[in-house]
């Protein structure tokens, strides 16, 4: 059923003013298909939604916007090792993460609490303490939005690295994803490298989630309290000559290594470093959060101009101070 003029601000975490020309609730390949052939009729352009997590939304977004609520999950094999499961890409990621892991399916305790849909995680390949979604992703499947064609993404052809995959380059709005499906261990053997998990002495999977959360809670607002999309921007990734002169001009500049001589930086610290760590706009209340600075904030729910101009602001200050630019991270919708 197709909706008119549909409020958007309770559709995206950022929560900034915004309203769909159309929009319709998929929950089956045939509502999806339902939906696209009604979009074909009025030649408007498609795009998908899940949790909006990770979207800055326009005032106004023309044509049709599909909200994901493909929902399902079906074991499809198992090895005395291993078990292989289907999950539909409309389903809450973090009830994804609880529940394979109390099935006694391992892997992705790191990344609980992560908002938005099993379908939006392969999209910027989420990623948190030591882990990326992609190493337990053994295919996507997909629909296009445009011919209606089905197609299976093999693990090799989602083209995944840091923050990024096909869906969000060379494919991007092309595709809505309608299943994930993830190969996970039985064994349990937890990533403990990141800083605050290092503490913990052979934790049980549940335990290992609890800590992950608390780490969470204590340095990332909770987006349905405090309206954000997650890290605003990347972590930037610079070559080894850039990455040594930061660090002789700016001692304790954290850098970590990312393969093939290049080396990682963290946006957060150069921002916080930039004396922008908790600051404002006076007038649209926009703002870096002071536990995480590379957290936007958007307490009055003001429209994406707003949002953007201040980015903006950062993005001058930083390649100021340290002649990087800082890409954002959340897309643009609409
Ligand atoms: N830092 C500061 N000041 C700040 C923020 C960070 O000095 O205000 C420093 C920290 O002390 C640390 C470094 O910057 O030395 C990195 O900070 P942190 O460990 O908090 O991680 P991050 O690089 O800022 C990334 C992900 C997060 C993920 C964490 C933990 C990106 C863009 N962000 O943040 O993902 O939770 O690592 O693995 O890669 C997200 O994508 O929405 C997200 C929250």
């Amino acid at each position: 059923m197709i909706i008119r003029n549909l409020d958007l601000q309770p559709h995206q975490t950022m929560a900034c003013a915004s309203q769909a020309e159309a929009a319709a609730r998929v929950r089956s390949l045939a509502e999806l298909r339902e939906a696209l052939a009604w979009a074909a009729v009025q030649g408007c352009p498609v795009r998908v939604l899940g949790e909006g997590s990770n979207v800055l939304a326009a005032e106004r977004v023309d044509g049709l916007t599909l909200i994901n609520e493909m929902v399902g999950l079906q074991v499809v094999r198992q090895s005395d090792t291993t078990v292989t499961v289907d999950v539909g890409s409309g389903i809450n990621w973090h009830w994804w993460v609880r529940f394979s892991s109390a099935q006694g399916w391992h892997g992705l305790e790191n990344l609980a609490l992560i908002p938005g849909t099993v379908g939006a995680a392969p999209v910027q390949n989420i990623g948190a303490y030591g882990v990326e979604v992609e190493a337990f992703v053994e295919q996507v499947e997909a629909l296009n939005l445009r011919s209606g064609e089905q197609r299976i993404f093999r693990h090799k052809d989602c083209a995944f690295s840091y923050r990024d995959s096909v869906f969000k380059g060379a494919e991007r709005e092309l595709w809505l994803i309608t299943r994930v499906r993830f190969c996970l261990p039985f064994h349990f053997s937890p990533v403990l490298t990141y800083g605050p998990l290092q503490s913990l002495q052979n934790p049980t999977p549940r335990g290992l989630i609890d800590q992950v959360c608390q780490v969470r809670q204590q340095k990332l607002p909770n987006p349905w309290q405090m309206p954000n999309a997650g890290s605003f921007f990347t972590n930037p990734v610079v070559d080894q000559a850039q990455a040594d002169a930061l660090q002789k001009a700016f001692p304790g500049i954290p850098v970590f290594p990312a393969g093939q001589g290049r080396c990682k930086l963290a946006a957060g610290w150069l921002i916080d470093q930039a004396g922008w760590k908790g600051q404002s706009d006076p007038e649209s209340g926009v703002g870096t959060w002071p536990q995480q600075a590379l957290v936007i904030v958007n307490p009055q729910k003001r429209p994406r101009s707003d949002v953007l101009a201040f980015a903006e602001r950062i993005q001058e200050a930083v390649e100021d101070r340290y002649e990087v630019r800082l890409e954002r991270e959340p897309r643009l919708f609409g």
